[in-house]
């Protein structure tokens, strides 16, 4: 059971005394609490010791190819076996050469003959209707989804979309989302989703970059009880041009569009077509293509900081093996749950886990259309209670709206169910961490903190939950096959303790192949900062145990009077403070310091913002870190700009913290109305 030791050095600050002079980054937190797995959740889960875990890894590492191979033959329905587990020339990698296989069939088809044909493979849950009634609701068998997914399939070809092609997917969560994605794979054409959020810009800015064919959308899509104009951004994004008048989006050929939200569209003959009427045309009739193991699957576009959004490109059977496998292990997948992943299938966390991962594993995966405080802030424990979710898996942006949001609103549902939790997307503040675990959790779940990105496929650093002791605060340890490293600017591993950067010294199946059209760019990214190694753009240390503690964007650290201290760590010590909802900290420049802290703070309902407040918030930050981390400045503000998935813009921050005019994109920011209120420091 969990045993809870809470040192008094978590509470103080503490000096680094063993930084090696090669070492960068200074990490401050000092977090002890250690929560082991009930025995009830282990003797039922895949892995169930420490001792498993570690034999299964140590084979991964050791005996890579063999490893895959094992698994890549028991995890997949291949069409004809391959011929070499991996071909490894740095940076490409090209994994199961020779084999062939198709994404859809092993996600579907391998289901029919089974009990599980018959079994729910997505529940989904519309969003309330603005007058508060409750969601519609569809549940769709694998059969079902199997005849969807085939028939569709089949519009695609009969509007021309071949082998290769490239489709855009920008469409509300609804179940056609899933089936447009696994009808893309099944016929073998490369689907990049572009969130339903973004702008008319951003969509021809990726319809331009991957020479796209087609797109498909809907009318619109219903978030916090507005329309969302979808097919409206569409056109217009097929009217834009570049610098030089030419046409950004003169390859699409054909716009397919689902009926969704019943707002009137325009129909531009020749080029427009409604999805259910293509669906008279088709029969349910539609083998899966022969698809080689390195073909292309998806283009995924990450959002990106700074500049031209980067096309991660992902192909088929690593990418597969990674998102089964992790679906598997990390949630610890049983027959019977009710798993519920709440990102976007406009995310990486949207393909890998509510899309592919637990359909290749035969799960059955909720899907939720809106947004979680609508209409009220109890939407995600109202759809927990209703349908049973045995294992959720959320970010911790939402985590900590729910705490500001107060109990009152988890406590009108039974969330006795949950048995697993996990988090993704940032690291996580132990102060969340415990409230998830103690009011979500009831005391009892497992969580599993995952460190991934967009780029990496599937799940990285991770607890096993049937076996690894967790800590607040830490993604714990390599799930298979992943060789993490950190080290100092020169690449050498730096002693346990010390900050560097995090690197992946060995490929993996679900890895990024590259980044579509631009191979150079591929190699400076990822393959130029550390010789021979994947370079993942985090600051990070391991504690005693070897557990990996993410400090941030290593482009986010800041040089504070010659002390390099990770944002992440700064914003942790502020919201473990009872008044503070969220924090972001950005450097600014400074004269005498090199860079001053500027913290931006939301406060929790009901907090007045003051003057005493401000210099309370700087003493506890020197209390908990030390006094070099004092924010220099804290500006209270309502709410932080953010991206869609969550990520807090810290460029925009850093323009406001200096003072200056807001440059560069803003497209994806998700409220922008947050910005204008963020410009001065009064209370
Ligand atoms: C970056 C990747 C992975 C899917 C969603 C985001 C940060 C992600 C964690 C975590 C600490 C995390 C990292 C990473 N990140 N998960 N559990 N602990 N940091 O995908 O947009 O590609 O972002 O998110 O900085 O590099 P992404």
């Amino acid at each position: 059971m969990a045993q809870k030791k809470k040192s008094s050095a978590s509470k103080s600050p503490k000096a680094n005394g063993t930084a090696a002079p090669s070492v960068n980054i200074t990490s401050y937190m000092h977090e002890e609490r250690v929560f082991h797995p009930s025995k009830d959740f282990s003797k039922g889960a895949h892995i169930q010791s420490m001792a498993e875990y570690r034999k299964m890894y140590n084979e991964s590492i050791k005996s890579p190819e063999k490893f895959w191979a094992k698994q890549a033959k028991n995890e997949l329905v291949w069409l004809k076996p391959w011929k070499k587990v991996l071909q490894w020339k740095e940076p490409v990698a090209k994994w199961f050469v020779g084999g062939q296989l198709n994404v859809s069939a092993n996600c579907l088809d391998k289901w029919l003959d089974t009990p599980t044909a018959n079994k729910a493979a997505i529940i989904w849950e519309g969003e309330p209707a603005g007058d508060n009634k409750p969601g519609e609701e569809r549940v769709i068998t694998y059969k079902q989804l199997h005849r969807d997914v085939c028939r569709f399939a089949n519009v695609l070809k009969r509007n021309g979309l071949k082998k290769g092609d490239r489709a855009i997917i920008y469409l509300p969560m609804v179940p056609e989302a899933a089936v447009a994605m696994l009808a893309c794979a099944r016929i073998g054409a490369v689907h990049s989703v572009v969130f339903g959020g973004f702008s008319a810009q951003s969509v021809a800015d990726r319809i331009f970059d991957c020479q796209a064919k087609m797109v498909i959308t809907s009318d619109g899509g219903f978030r916090r009880g507005m329309i969302v104009q979808l097919k409206k951004n569409v056109d217009d994004a097929l009217k834009l041009k570049d610098a030089e008048g030419q046409s950004l989006t003169k390859t699409i050929e054909r716009v397919i569009v689902l009926k969704r939200a019943g707002n009137e569209v325009e129909i531009e003959e020749g080029r427009d077509v409604w999805w259910h009427r293509e669906l008279h045309h088709v029969d349910a009739n539609c083998p899966a293509e022969k698809m080689d193991s390195e073909s292309n699957l998806f283009i995924l576009y990450t959002s990106g900081s700074t500049g031209k959004p980067k096309g991660i490109l992902h192909t088929t059977a690593g990418y597969l093996l990674t998102a089964k496998m992790t679906s598997k292990y990390v949630f610890d997948l049983r027959p019977t749950d009710v798993y519920w992943c709440t990102a976007d299938v406009g995310w990486v966390t949207g393909h890998s886990y509510v899309v592919y991962g637990p359909l290749a594993n035969g799960a059955t995966s909720l899907m939720y259309e809106g947004a979680p405080n609508f209409p009220e802030p109890d939407r995600f424990w109202r759809i927990v209670d209703k349908y049973g979710v045995t294992v959720l898996y959320t970010a911790p942006t939402a985590i900590r709206a729910f705490m500001k949001w107060g109990v009152e609103w988890t406590k009108k549902h039974d969330l006795t169910s949950l048995r697993l939790l996990g988090t993704v997307g940032e690291p996580i503040n132990p102060e969340a961490w415990m409230w998830y675990r103690e009011v979500i959790g009831g005391s009892k779940c497992p969580i599993v903190d995952t460190w991934w990105q967009t780029e990496t496929g599937g799940i990285m650093i991770t607890p096993i939950p049937g076996a690894t002791p967790t800590k607040p605060g830490t993604a714990t340890l390599p799930f298979f096959g992943i060789l993490p490293e950190v080290v100092d600017d020169n690449g050498r591993p730096v002693p346990k303790g010390s900050g560097g950067k995090l690197v992946i010294r060995k490929p993996w199946p679900g890895m990024l192949r590259g980044l579509w059209g631009d191979p150079q760019r591929y190699k400076e990214v990822y393959w130029s900062e550390v010789k021979g190694s994947y370079f993942t753009g985090d600051g990070c240390r391991q504690d005693k145990d070897g557990y990996f503690w993410i400090v941030g964007r290593i482009d986010d650290v800041l040089n504070v009077a010659g002390h390099r201290i990770g944002t992440a760590e700064v914003e942790s010590a502020l919201v473990s403070n009872h008044n503070v909802a969220e924090a972001a900290v950005v450097g600014r420049p400074d004269e005498l310091k090199g860079q001053a802290l500027v913290a931006f703070v939301t406060l929790k309902t009901g907090v007045i913002a003051s003057p005493e407040l401000r210099e309370q918030l700087r003493a506890h930050v020197g209390k908990e870190i030390g006094p070099v981390a004092k924010p220099d400045d804290i500006r209270f503000a309502e709410g932080l700009p953010k991206t869609r998935s969550g990520k807090i813009m810290r460029r925009l921050l850093k323009q406001v913290a200096a003072g200056t005019e807001i440059k560069g994109d803003t497209t994806t920011l998700e409220d922008f109305n947050v910005l204008s209120r963020l410009g001065s420091s009064d209370d």
